[in-house]
């Protein structure tokens, strides 16, 4: 049977593959006796392929080429990522740039990209034998690990602050996970969820905190390498609240690089609200360490985190990739949801709609310049959140039903109007 290795991201440690182990010891120690620094467990890459594989890259089989898996068995029949690349010249026009590109994950079977992750994490849970796996989320990850818990046949427990958007709770209910809708923050979610793994005994998902949450997410870079290979994007504009989707992309873009799959490896640039910034505050002060922001809040209630659990290791992933960071003001990302959405087709909630406002203001303040070859990470569908876009759209009074009526609202000019012709 495979077994993979675990590395501590800040003593570099390594530890035998284990499902219990959610935080480095040594650092813990470390940490206990007055230390600051705690670093986060990722997986040591371990034969990589050299070739792309032939196949989809949702399927099984292309999962397992780049994943620490026993095999494509391991996966529940659930299909994630696979997402397409779409090219977005309106969208760049209206922002000033010459070249761009949507990475559509609201087309993840969940409508977001925590579909990657939480697919690794139930493959894992098979492999462990685990019944019962739980999760803290803002929402997406919950709803995530419910859907693919349902395909799974694993039983799912979830806390969410309870001020989530209903569309994520229904989704997560419908699925069948047990929900826990928590009278307190995200953060406090995340305490009280891994409290209850470890005195339960369920597998913990709580992002940065399993290992595998990290490492799922790499699949959205491999994907990006594959659409434009053998072209490699200059930058990759990425949402931040935990900063485990942008860790996870430097992950994959890095293992494209040592598998000499690609030539090099994207900038990534960090998109975070500014009521909920605390890795781009720490990035505008040349801190190598976050500190958390006390009453967090953001219209993105998926960016919407106290204290990043993934902060160091992202800080450092922008600094390795000659990346950056910017924050967005809740205005700028509710009106970015209809500019989005106008330009592209795309519908993305709030926090995914954030990095076309963020892109506006990284292209302003020249940390990303417009003839980069750039990639937007839109990571959750408009769906998930209604009330939140319907605030960036003005909704019509009903119109009376009749020709007239129609052509006064629409203000169409009455000697300008067309006759339909029927094709010839
Ligand atoms: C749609 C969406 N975008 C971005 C993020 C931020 O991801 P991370 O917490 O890994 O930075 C989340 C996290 O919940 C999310 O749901
Ligand atoms: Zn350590």
């Amino acid at each position: 049977m495979r077994r993979f290795v675990f590395r501590c991201s800040e003593c570099r440690q390594e530890y035998e593959e284990d499902p219990t182990l959610l935080v480095c010891p040594a650092c813990a120690e470390f940490q206990e006796a007055g230390g600051s620094t705690r670093g986060v467990l990722e997986v040591v890459a371990s034969d990589l392929p050299t070739d792309w594989p032939d196949r989809d890259p949702s399927d099984p089989r292309f999962l397992a080429a780049f994943l620490p898996v026993v095999g494509p068995e391991s996966f529940p029949a659930f299909r994630a990522g696979g997402t397409p690349l779409l090219p977005a010249p309106r969208l760049a026009a209206s922002l000033g740039a010459d070249r761009l590109w949507i990475k559509d994950d609201t087309r993840n079977p969940s409508g977001s990209t925590k579909d990657r992750a939480s697919l690794l994490v139930a493959a894992k849970a098979r492999e462990y034998g685990f019944e019962t796996v739980a999760a803290a989320s803002t929402g997406n990850a919950g709803t995530a690990l419910a859907a693919v818990g349902a395909a799974a046949g694993l039983e799912t427990i979830v806390f969410v602050p309870a001020s989530a958007p209903e569309a994520k709770l229904v989704q997560m209910l419908s699925y069948g996970a047990r929900v826990l809708p928590v009278e307190g923050s995200y953060d406090e979610a995340f305490e009280l969820c891994l409290e209850a793994c470890r005195e339960l005994g369920w597998y913990n998902r709580n992002t940065a905190l399993n290992p595998f949450t990290l490492e799922g997410k790499k699949t959205a870079a491999l994907e990006i390498a594959l659409s434009m290979s053998p072209e490699v994007p200059d930058v990759v504009v990425v949402p931040v609240g935990d900063g485990v989707i942008l860790s996870g992309l430097a992950r994959g873009f890095a293992d494209l690089v040592a598998a000499g799959l690609t030539a090099r490896a994207p900038r990534l640039i960090a998109v975070q609200p500014e009521g909920s910034g605390a890795i781009a505050r720490a990035w505008m002060s040349g801190l190598e360490e976050a500190r958390p922001v006390p009453g967090a809040h953001s219209v993105a209630d998926s960016l919407t985190v106290e204290a990043p659990r993934n902060a160091r290791l992202c800080l450092r992933h922008l600094r390795e990739t000659d990346g950056g960071a910017v924050t967005v003001s809740d205005r700028q990302i509710l009106a970015a949801i209809p500019d989005l959405a106008a330009a592209t087709g795309v519908f993305a909630e709030p926090a995914a709609a954030a990095v076309v406002a963020g892109l506006g203001v990284a292209l302003e303040s020249g940390v990303v310049s417009r003839e980069e070859a750039i990639v937007l990470m839109v990571t959750g569908s408009g769906l998930k959140d209604v009330p939140a876009a319907a605030r960036a759209v003005r909704r019509p009074d009903p119109v009376e039903p009749s020709l007239e009526a129609i052509v006064r609202r629409l203000r169409l000019p009455r000697g300008e109007r067309g006759t339909a012709t029927s094709p010839s």
